[in-house]
């Protein structure tokens, strides 16, 4: 080929690449506006970037259903009426009434009454999605009555995690990970294989069971610095910062959020927000071991995990990409049989 040649197809090559490299730049970026909200000090880069188009999306998903209106608590005891309450005894017929329709809005609001009942006989225990509801409503009971260092007075009701679907989004099961190959493909440590959950990257792709099922410490730091005093190895190290991706990712903010990034495990240098995500990491552990984990014999096995195990949560099926789910919207005020535990000597047990 000619100097000419060569020049001609070098250029040409050039141009390719570069084209690709705009599409790509061009799509891996965001469009502006981008608006921003100092969080910490001046200069400490505690920043949390917002783009209007997203905020605008996840408003539109967070528009709550009506609520009913109250009903009076007089006339006779759900547990009189009916054969088998045994957690919402305490209510009146209306109340109990009442109750039961904002729960099929919440998560059953296409099937119907028919999704938990035998229609022919409502006492009927038959179906596994009623169990499954008796307990999540204990559960929920649980995190607005004892998780308050978490949710606060805002609460949750079932809709926080299932706007309107039986199954909520994004839960987790323990992952087996990709098969493993042979030789140096055999090293995956169960990382290297870009992963959704860590924000696409190669991080470990299962932060959850070590810190939202079994309570491993979540540390990058030792406190010590002599030898045989290093507990932290690289591992936890990359597992934390897989969580860390995940519960970014999960409430929509950046890292600064919570952390001051010069200092990630100084308390006195972060937020209060990291202190309501401590409390948060606790009670989702709570949640997945006394209520979802205990359910796994009544779960069907097409609702189990690949290796079997009952589906769980993390950040995201409440938060939802949003710092507060729902932007901070309650209703529970209109639902005080949620706020905590009927009196027991009340309910039918
Ligand atoms: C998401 C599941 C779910 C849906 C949907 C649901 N229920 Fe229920 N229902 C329950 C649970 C759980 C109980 C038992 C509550 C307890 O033990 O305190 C119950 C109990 C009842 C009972 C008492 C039956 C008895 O004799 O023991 C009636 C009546 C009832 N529901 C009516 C309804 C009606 C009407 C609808 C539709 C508007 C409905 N339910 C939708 C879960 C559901
Ligand atoms: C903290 C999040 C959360 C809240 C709040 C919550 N749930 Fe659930 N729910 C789950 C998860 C996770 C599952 C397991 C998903 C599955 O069944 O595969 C589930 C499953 C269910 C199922 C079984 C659905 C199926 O088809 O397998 C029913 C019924 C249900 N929930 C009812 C309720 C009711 C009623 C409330 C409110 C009293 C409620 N949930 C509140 C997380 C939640
Ligand atoms: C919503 C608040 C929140 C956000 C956002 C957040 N973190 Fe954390 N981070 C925490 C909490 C809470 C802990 C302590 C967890 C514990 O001890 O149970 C922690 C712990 C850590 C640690 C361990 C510190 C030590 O003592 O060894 C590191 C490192 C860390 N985070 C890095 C990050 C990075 C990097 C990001 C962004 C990708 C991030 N965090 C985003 C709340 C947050
Ligand atoms: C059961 C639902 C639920 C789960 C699961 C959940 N949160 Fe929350 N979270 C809430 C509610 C409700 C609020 C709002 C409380 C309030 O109004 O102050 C909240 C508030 C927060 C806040 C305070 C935001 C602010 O700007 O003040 C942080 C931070 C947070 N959650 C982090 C987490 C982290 C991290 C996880 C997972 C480890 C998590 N949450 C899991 C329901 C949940």
């Amino acid at each position: 080929m000619s100097d000419w040649g060569i020049k001609f197809s070098l250029g040409a090559v050039a141009v390719v690449a570069g084209t690709l490299l705009t599409i790509a730049m061009v799509n891996g970026f965001e469009r502006p506006p981008i608006q921003t909200a100092q969080g910490g000090f001046r200069g400490t880069g505690m920043d949390e970037n917002y783009n209007p188009r997203t905020l605008a999306v996840e408003h539109a998903a967070s528009v709550l259903p009506g609520v009913l209106p109250p009903l009076p608590a007089s006339g006779p005891k759900a547990s009189a009426a009916y054969k088998n309450v045994l957690v919402l005894g305490d209510l009146s017929v209306g109340q109990f009434t009442r109750l039961m329709a904002s729960i099929t809005t919440w998560v059953a609001p296409k099937q119907g009454c028919a999704y938990c009942h035998n229609t022919k006989n409502m006492a009927d225990d038959g179906l596994y999605t009623k169990v499954v509801a008796r307990r999540m409503i204990q559960m929920v009971q649980h995190i607005n009555g004892d998780w308050k260092q978490h949710v606060a007075a805002t609460g949750v009701t079932c809709y926080t995690c299932h706007r309107g679907n039986p199954v909520p989004s994004m839960i987790w099961f323990n992952e087996p990970g990709p098969e493993h190959g042979h030789g140096m493909a055999e090293a995956y440590f169960g990382k290297n294989q870009a992963s959704g959950a860590v924000g696409d990257a190669a991080l470990p792709y299962d932060p959850f069971t070590p810190y939202l099922e079994k309570a491993t410490n979540i540390r990058v730091q030792s406190t010590a610095a002599l030898p045989g005093t290093d507990s932290q190895d690289i591992k936890d190290t990359e597992a934390t910062y897989g969580l860390m991706m995940n519960i970014s990712q999960s409430l929509g903010v950046n890292c600064t959020y919570c952390h001051n990034s010069r200092d990630f495990s100084d308390w006195s240098q972060s937020t209060p927000q990291r202190v309501t995500a401590w409390y948060g990491i606790r009670m989702v552990r709570n949640l997945n071991n006394d209520y979802l984990n205990k359910l796994h014999d009544v779960f069907p096995a097409n609702r189990l995990g690949p290796l079997g195990d009952a589906p769980k949560i993390n950040c995201a099926p409440c938060h939802q990409g949003v710092f507060k789910p729902l932007f901070g919207q309650s209703q529970i005020a209109g639902f005080p049989e949620l706020q905590g535990p009927l009196a027991p000597a009340a309910t039918a047990q």
